[in-house]
C-alpha cells in the first residue's frame, strides 16, 4: 500500500520507494503539510516537530489558537485573502467583486487508480498495482466551491502526480484567480534554486541561485512554454551535487503560460507553487461546472541530482509517454530542412532519400515548404495541400521513397495562418488579434484562435486527409512564434481571460484526435527548435526536438540541461552539415554522431555529397545505433561531469538496468597543451563486477568499483578540440 490514513491524528502517509509525504487534517481542517522527504517510518508525531514556530498573532476566523498561526502554518493549498499572506494557491472572485478562498477539508478517498482528466494530458497507471490515488476534498462554505486535490503515487519511480478540481456547487457563478497545480511548503530555506532557461537556439542552460528571502520565479506568458524557461525547477541542497544531497524536483506538464514561484517567508520557510500563471488568466466557473489544473509531478532525491533526475526518467518513461513509442526503437531519419530549406523539388528530395537508403537510414522527414504556394517563410501557413509546383503527386513520391525501404515523414505547423494563404482569405476571423489594435506579426506569421471548435475541426480535417491518404508514418510538428494580442472574437468580454488557457486546449485536443484516428503515427514536437520540450507536449510527442542549434558542442548544455527532467530518449537529436548552420564551427563527424546518439537519433543533412569515409561513419553510427539502442533509451543516465561549472571535459553514461553493460562518452570541448591525462569517475555500476572496457585501441578489465572510485585514465581521448571518445564496458563471464 502506497498511502495509508491514521483515522486519529488524520494524517495520510504517501510513500515511494524512497520517499515519504505526509500530510495531516488539522482540528481547524485545515489541509496541513507536515512533511516531504527520504522514507521515514514514524509520522504520528512530526505535527509536534514542524509546526512549532508561529509567533505572529494571525488572523481567524475560526478561533484559532495562536500556535497555529494560517500565515506560518504548512498547508497542502492555502487560499487567498484569509490570512496566510504568502503567495496562495487558489483565489477566487465572487459575483460581488471580492477575493477570497478558504478550503476546508471535508472528506478524502483512495483509490487504485489515476484521475483521467478531460482535456489535458495525464498520466497513466501502466498496470502497476503499487499506484493509488489520494483525493482530498475541501469547501470553501461562502461559495459553495469545492476544491479537490489530487496525489498520485508512483512508488517505483519515486514521483508524486498533483492536480486539482474545482467544482462549483453553488447557485452563483465564480471567477477562478489563480488555480495552482500544487504547492508544497518545505520547513527551511536552505537551498539552491536551480531552473532552466534560454533562448532560441540556447535552451535549457542551467542556472543555479540561493534562495533568498521574496520570492524567486521562472515563467512564461508567450503562449508556450517557451525556450526563455522551462516549466520544471530543483530546489537542492547548496552542498547538492550530481551524486550526493538533498534535491526536490518540480515538472509542470503544462504547454501555456506557467509560473513555478519559491518564496522564502518570515519564519524561513520556503513555499514553492507550480501552476498556470495568473496573469491574463481569469476563469468563469457557473454553478455545476468543473476546472482542472495540469498535472505536476514531484520528486525527491537524498543522492543527488543525478537520482532526482532518474527518477523522473522512470516515471516519464512508464507512466507518461505514450506506451507505442516509450520504450520502441525509432526509426532513424534524415530531415532535408539543413540540406535544402525551401529549396527543393521532388526530384531533389528523392536523391536525397536515394543516398540516405544506401546507408542505412530508415525514415525522410520532408521538412517546411511543400503546400500551399510556400518558397518562403511569407506565405501559404494554413493551406495543408501540396504544392504541385514543387511536388507534382505527393503520393508518388512517398511510394517512391517507400520502395527504397524508407518511411516516409511530413512538416505540419498546425497553429498558424499565413496573411497569403487560402485559408486566410475565407477565415481572416480566425486570427488571434484584438479588435481595433494593431497586431504583431512574427516571421510572417499569425497565429489561429485554437480555442474556436471550427478551428480545431478543420485542420484536423486537413492534416487527417493526408495523414490517412498517403503513406505519412511520422509528423514534425512545429510552431514558430509566440502569442500576441490574445482576443477570441466568439467567446464575450468576461471570457477573454480564458483564451491562452483555451488555446492550448485546443492543441492537446488536436493531437488527442488525430492520434485517436492514427494511433501509429509518431509525432515529433517542435516549436523553433526546442521553445516547447515540456511534459504536456511529451504526452502526445515521444520526442521533441531539442534545438535549432544542433552544433555538438553547443548541444551539451543544451541536452545535458533537458536531461535534468526529460529522458534522452525524448530529445530530438541529429548529426548535422558541418560548418554548422548556427555557430559555423567545425566539429568532428564522430563527436557529431556521439552527441546526438544521447537523443532520438538522426541525420540533418544531405548525405549525398559527403566523403567516402563520412558516409562509412554513417553506417557504423546506424550499426551502433541499433546494438546499444535499448541500453541508451531504457537504460539510466548519468551526467558525470557538472554542468553548471561548464567543464572542459563534458561526459555522461547510460548504464543497463541489471548494470550488465554501459556507455560511457567524453567530449573535449577545447585542447589545452600538456594537460595531465584526464581521469573519469564512472557511476552506476555494480562494484563487485568485473566489467570489460572497451577503447579505441584496446580492452581492460576493471572492477566496479574501482571504476567508480578511482576511475579510468583517458589515455584515448584524441588531443584536438571538440575530440569525442566512447567507452564500451560489458560485464565479464
Ligand atoms: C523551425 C524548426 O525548428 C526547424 O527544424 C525547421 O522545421 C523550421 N522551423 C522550418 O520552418
Amino acid at each position: 500500500m502506497s498511502i495509508l490514513f491514521e483515522s486519529k491524528n488524520r494524517i495520510f502517509k504517501l510513500d515511494t520507494q524512497d520517499t515519504t509525504y505526509v500530510i495531516q487534517i488539522n482540528p481547524y481542517n485545515r489541509i496541513c503539510h507536515l512533511y516531504y522527504g527520504a522514507k521515514i517510518s514514524e509520522f504520528e508525531n512530526l505535527f509536534q516537530i514542524y509546526n512549532f514556530k508561529n509567533f505572529s498573532t494571525p488572523p481567524s476566523t475560526t478561533g484559532e489558537l495562536n500556535s497555529v498561526s494560517h500565515d506560518q502554518l504548512m498547508q497542502e493549498y492555502s487560499g487567498a485573502n484569509t490570512g496566510d499572506f504568502r503567495s496562495t494557491a487558489i483565489a477566487i472572485q465572487t459575483t460581488n467583486g471580492a477575493y477570497a478562498a478558504d478550503y476546508r477539508y471535508t472528506s478524502y478517498k483512495i483509490t487504485n487508480d489515476t484521475p483521467s482528466l478531460t482535456s489535458l494530458p495525464c498520466a497513466f497507471r501502466a498496470d502497476n498495482p503499487e499506484v493509488q490515488t489520494l483525493e482530498i476534498h475541501s469547501i470553501d462554505p461562502s461559495t459553495q466551491t469545492e476544491c479537490i486535490l489530487y496525489y498520485t503515487v508512483f512508488p517505483e519511480c519515486n514521483t508524486i502526480v498533483r492536480s486539482v478540481k474545482l467544482k462549483n456547487n453553488g447557485l452563483k457563478p465564480v471567477i477562478i484567480q489563480k488555480i495552482f497545480s500544487a504547492q508544497l511548503d518545505l520547513p527551511d530555506h536552505h537551498y539552491d534554486f536551480i531552473n532552466f532557461f534560454g533562448s532560441w537556439g540556447r535552451e535549457r542552460h542551467p542556472d543555479r541561485t540561493p534562495l533568498h528571502h521574496g520570492s524567486q520565479n521562472v515563467a512564461s506568458l508567450r503562449g508556450s512554454s517557451s525556450h526563455q524557461n522551462n516549466p520544471a525547477i530543483i530546489l537542492a541542497q547548496p552542498t547538492t551535487t550530481e551524486t550526493r544531497g538533498d534535491a526536490y524536483g518540480f515538472v509542470l506538464a503544462y504547454s501555456s503560460n506557467f509560473i513555478a514561484n519559491v518564496e522564502c517567508d518570515q519564519s524561513n520557510s520556503s513555499r514553492v507553487l507550480l501552476g498556470i500563471n495568473p496573469e491574463m488568466f481569469a476563469w468563469n466557473l457557473t454553478p455545476g461546472e468543473e476546472f482542472e489544473t495540469p498535472q505536476a509531478f514531484l520528486t525527491f532525491s537524498n543522492q543527488g541530482l543525478g537520482q532526482m533526475s532518474r527518477n523522473f526518467h522512470d516515471f516519464m518513461r512508464n507512466h507518461w509517454i505514450s506506451p507505442r513509442w516509450s520504450a520502441v526503437e525509432r526509426p532513424i531519419l534524415i530531415n532535408n530542412w539543413e540540406a535544402t530549406t525551401f529549396h527543393f523539388d521532388a526530384e531533389k528530395i528523392l536523391n536525397i532519400a536515394k543516398s540516405a537508403a544506401k546507408l542505412g537510414i530508415e525514415m525522410f522527414v520532408l521538412d517546411d515548404g511543400w503546400f500551399g504556394h510556400r518558397d518562403d517563410d511569407k506565405s501559404s501557413l494554413g493551406d495543408w495541400f501540396v504544392y504541385s509546383k514543387k511536388i507534382s503527386d505527393m503520393g508518388k513520391l512517398v511510394e517512391q521513397i517507400n520502395a527504397l525501404g524508407l518511411k516516409f515523414g511530413l512538416w505540419f505547423e498546425p497553429e498558424m495562418i499565413s496573411e497569403d494563404s487560402e485559408l486566410y482569405k475565407t477565415h481572416p476571423d480566425w486570427v488571434l488579434e484584438i479588435p481595433g489594435r494593431k497586431r504583431s506579426i512574427c516571421r510572417t506569421q499569425y497565429m489561429l484562435d485554437m480555442s474556436r471548435e471550427d478551428v480545431i475541426e478543420y485542420l484536423f480535417n486537413s492534416m487527417a486527409a493526408l495523414l490517412k491518404n498517403i503513406n505519412i508514418e511520422y509528423v514534425k510538428w512545429d510552431m514558430n512564434r509566440n502569442l500576441t494580442e490574445v482576443f477570441s472574437k466568439i467567446l464575450p468580454a468576461n471570457q477573454q481571460g480564458e483564451i491562452f488557457h483555451r488555446n492550448v486546449l485546443g492543441v492537446y485536443q488536436l493531437y488527442s484526435r488525430l492520434l485517436q484516428e492514427l494511433p501509429d503515427l509518431l509525432i515529433e514536437g517542435c516549436a523553433s527548435g526546442g521553445g516547447r520540450f515540456d511534459a504536456g507536449i511529451l504526452r502526445y510527442s515521444p520526442q521533441i526536438w531539442c534545438s535549432d542549434d544542433s552544433d555538438a558542442i553547443e548541444r551539451l548544455e543544451i541536452q545535458g540541461g533537458t536531461s535534468f527532467f526529460y529522458p534522452p530518449s525524448s530529445m530530438g537529436a541529429h548529426v548535422s552539415a558541418c560548418p554548422n548552420h548556427q555557430t559555423f564551427r567545425k566539429c568532428p563527424f564522430q563527436t557529431r554522431g556521439d552527441v546526438a546518439f544521447a537523443g532520438t537519433f538522426g541525420y540533418e543533412l544531405d548525405p549525398g555529397i559527403l566523403s567516402e569515409d563520412e558516409q562509412n561513419q554513417i553506417k557504423q553510427q546506424i550499426k551502433n545505433y541499433h546494438q546499444y539502442h535499448d541500453l541508451v533509451a531504457n537504460g539510466d543516465y548519468f551526467r558525470l561531469t557538472n554542468i553548471f561549472e561548464h567543464p572542459n571535459l563534458e561526459a555522461w553514461q547510460f548504464v543497463r538496468k541489471d548494470k550488465s553493460e554501459s556507455i560511457a562518452t567524453v567530449i573535449l570541448r577545447r585542447n589545452h597543451p600538456a594537460h595531465s591525462p584526464f581521469i573519469l569517475k564512472l557511476q552506476g555500476l555494480n562494484p563487485k563486477t568485473l566489467y570489460a572496457i572497451t577503447t579505441p585501441s584496446e580492452t581492460i578489465k576493471l572492477y566496479g568499483d574501482t571504476l567508480m572510485n578511482a576511475g579510468i585514465v583517458l589515455y584515448d581521448l584524441p588531443t584536438y578540440d571538440h575530440a569525442s571518445l566512447v567507452l564500451l564496458l560489458k560485464k565479464c563471464k
